[in-house]
């Protein structure tokens, strides 16, 4: 079960973190993965532990917020099987704390990037005859976070561009969920503390895993698991859904 043979995946973000995971799950199931990478040397990394386990992949140094050049990376791959949607960048604020270049910074990566490799992938997807999309959103597109502001309009567009993808390629064989973590212990938490709570990193730690009620965070593993049932043809009857995986962060916080 849950083989990808012979299929092609593109994986945005995947030099990191949970796109790593999911890089590196992918190909150990028989996927030739493409990583679309802003860090071409950490998506290099990537491909190499790859390679190293006898699996097959790929990056392509691109900005997913740029059109033109995701466009150029979908047509150099020409078959696309499996999208997922997970480059994502994060900020800290309230509507009064968010500049409009945050906004538009977080807009550009999290929304318009999804949008963009969406734009490139359907297309080819509807040509093949069918294919799987997976988008990261986040918890922060179904509750109400402190000083996310930015972050969770970009979530909650995820959400709902899953939605109207599903929608739309229903008749021609597209499946499209997202999945919304809690807290998930990659880079982008370490960063996003060292960041934002310099001096205070141990303690911050701490209080972000007891923040699910579980009394830790994710692990990139664990997406990835979830990542390749959605993608696989298991989950043939799956689509037009949204899967917490949040530790109980939004059904058990009383
Ligand atoms: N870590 C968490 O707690 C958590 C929780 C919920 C949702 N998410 C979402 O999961 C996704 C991955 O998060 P992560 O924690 O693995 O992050 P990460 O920072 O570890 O990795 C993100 C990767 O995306 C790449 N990237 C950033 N901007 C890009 C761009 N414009 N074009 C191409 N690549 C770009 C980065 O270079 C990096 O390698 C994000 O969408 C994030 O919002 C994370």
């Amino acid at each position: 079960m849950f083989k990808l043979t012979g299929k092609t995946a593109v994986i945005t973000g995947g030099g990191s973190g949970i796109g790593r995971a999911i890089a590196l799950l992918f190909a150990k199931q028989g996927a030739a993965v493409h990583i679309i990478e802003l860090n071409a040397d950490a998506g290099q990394g990537v491909v190499a532990e790859i390679e190293q386990a006898g699996g097959q992949a790929q990056v392509h140094a691109a900005d997913v917020s740029q059109q033109a050049a995701v466009v150029a990376v979908f047509q150099a791959v020409g078959r696309v099987d499996v999208l997922v949607n997970n480059a994502g960048i994060a900020h800290v604020g309230n509507v009064e704390t968010t500049s409009e270049a945050d906004f538009e910074r977080v807009y550009q990566v999290n929304v318009k990037g999804a949008y963009n490799c969406l734009f490139a992938a359907v297309p080819l997807m509807k040509a093949q005859g069918g294919g799987a999309i997976v988008n990261m959103a986040s918890i922060a597109a179904h509750v109400g976070l402190t000083d996310r502001l930015a972050y969770s309009m970009s979530k909650g567009a995820i959400f709902a561009m899953t939605l109207s993808v599903a929608r739309d390629y229903l008749g021609s064989n597209i499946r499209c969920n997202s999945i919304s973590p809690a807290r998930v212990h990659t880079p982008f938490v370490d960063g996003f503390i060292a960041k934002n709570y310099a001096g205070k990193e141990a303690e911050i730690f701490e209080k972000l895993s007891h923040s699910q009620p579980i009394g830790r965070m994710g692990q990139p593993d664990e997406v990835a698991a979830l990542a390749l049932y959605l993608a696989s043809d298991e989950a043939g009857f799956v689509t037009g859904c949204d899967y917490p995986l949040d530790g109980g962060f939004i059904k058990l916080n009383t």
